[in-house]
């Protein structure tokens, strides 16, 4: 029997989409039974088509989405009674449990033109369709922390209704119980552990590690998501997904171990709190110490940094920020001389006037990063003027 391929939409941060779909091309490779068609990437997600199996795997599977959502219906519609009439025809039952859900509308160059009115109208034909069709015991008996989120994108008179797969949003793992002060979110964390490209047989160190995410992402990156609930395992199709490769995490993961470092006792502490949660099978450290200080770590041969130091804007910074972000780099290079180094810079600091001493800009990656517009720069270590000198 020739299988049936389903459209999904891969929501990812708006300047990481090259990584994200790097990232669903390398991981779906190492499935057994994966075939994927990649149809379009667009500001702020990606475009495939899969099975429903390969579909909802990817959110076991993948770190840099948010979120991930199933096309079910595109048709033409310029008006309530029809939006109403095919909504209510839909088989929801499939997706759906129970009536109660959230909607989600968005319009542009379209005669459905109130938001609101279309969310009122789509949840009404979805209590319709639950009239004529009751939900059996064990459908009601189906319980989930959150209620699922419907999504419906009009675009010049042409609907397009999507179902979330995911539940809570995909950057929420279960290891950070303890927050620090300006967190990154973890997907995008991830994405930037990617984008270094670590050598193998690093030593990877964060020395503004706050609660330590940056290094929690790059030790799970190639490990599935697979202690917490999913919107998709309420759906009521019948499917099995398929067997990751068995050994394509360990291969993939290249870091030796792994240190944080922070100046403020409070984050080092909540960063071994999320630690004892992760269960890492790698060496990791978290110290208290001040960047700027003298006699920091103990030099390793093959280091590589990541940091994201604050910005200015939720930690204040008294002096100029460009001078600020100068010593940064300038502790860094001084105190660990790391073969590749990421780290991001608010766009208010224009990183070309930065000295970048024996180091080349390898890669610049722009995104938001808590509303701030940011650069991830990373620099590579220039060899040949570190042997001439
Ligand atoms: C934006 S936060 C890092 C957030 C982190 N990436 C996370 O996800 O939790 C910046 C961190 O730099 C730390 N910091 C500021 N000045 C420092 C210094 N001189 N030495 C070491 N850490 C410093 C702050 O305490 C703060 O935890």
């Amino acid at each position: 029997m020739s299988k049936q391929y389903y459209t999904f939409f891969l929501i990812i941060p708006p300047g990481l989409e090259n990584l994200g779909k790097m990232e669903l091309l390398q991981k779906t490779s190492a499935l057994s039974d994966c075939n994927l068609t990649l149809i379009d990437q667009q500001i702020g997600g990606i475009t495939i088509e899969t099975t429903l199996e390969v579909g909802f795997l990817l959110n076991k599977i993948l770190k840099i989405p948010t979120r991930i959502l199933l096309r079910l219906e595109h048709f033409k519609c310029r008006d309530f009674p029809r939006l109403y009439k095919k909504i209510s025809k839909f088989k929801w039952s499939q997706y759906l449990n129970q009536p109660a859900c959230e909607i989600h509308a968005s319009t542009q160059t379209s005669r459905l033109l109130n938001t609101k009115r279309i969310e009122q109208t789509v949840l009404e034909g979805i209590e319709q369709f639950f009239k004529a069709n009751t939900p059996t015991k064990k459908m009601l008996d189906k319980k989930f922390n959150q209620p699922p989120q419907i999504f419906l994108r009009v675009v010049d008179d042409l609907v397009t209704l999507s179902i979330d797969t995911t539940g809570d949003r995909l950057n929420i793992r279960n290891y950070r119980t303890h927050i620090g002060f300006a967190p990154i979110r973890e997907n995008i964390a991830a994405a930037l552990v990617y984008a270094l490209n670590l050598p193998p047989h690093t030593h990877l160190i964060d020395p503004m590690c706050g609660s330590g995410t940056l290094l929690f992402e790059s030790a799970t990156f190639f490990t599935p998501n697979s202690t917490r609930e999913f919107a998709f395992e309420l759906f009521n199709l019948d499917m099995t997904l398929p067997t990751l490769l068995s050994t394509a995490n360990d291969l993939k993961d290249t870091v030796l171990t792994y240190t944080g470092l922070d100046i403020n006792e409070h984050a080092i502490e909540t960063a071994k709190h999320n630690l004892k949660n992760l269960k890492s099978p790698r060496p990791f450290q978290f110290l208290r110490q001040d960047l700027f200080m003298e006699g920091c770590l103990k030099k390793a041969d093959l280091i590589s940094v990541i940091t994201n130091p604050p910005y200015g804007k939720r930690i204040t910074i008294k002096e100029n920020l460009t001078s600020y972000y100068q010593k940064i780099l300038d502790a860094i290079f001084k105190n660990y001389r790391p073969i590749v180094f990421g780290i991001i810079i608010p766009k208010s600091v224009n990183y070309k006037n930065l000295k970048l001493r024996n180091y080349l800009i390898n890669e610049v990656i722009s995104f938001q990063n808590g509303g701030i517009k940011v650069n991830f720069l990373i620099l590579h270590k220039n060899q040949t003027s570190i042997s001439n000198t």
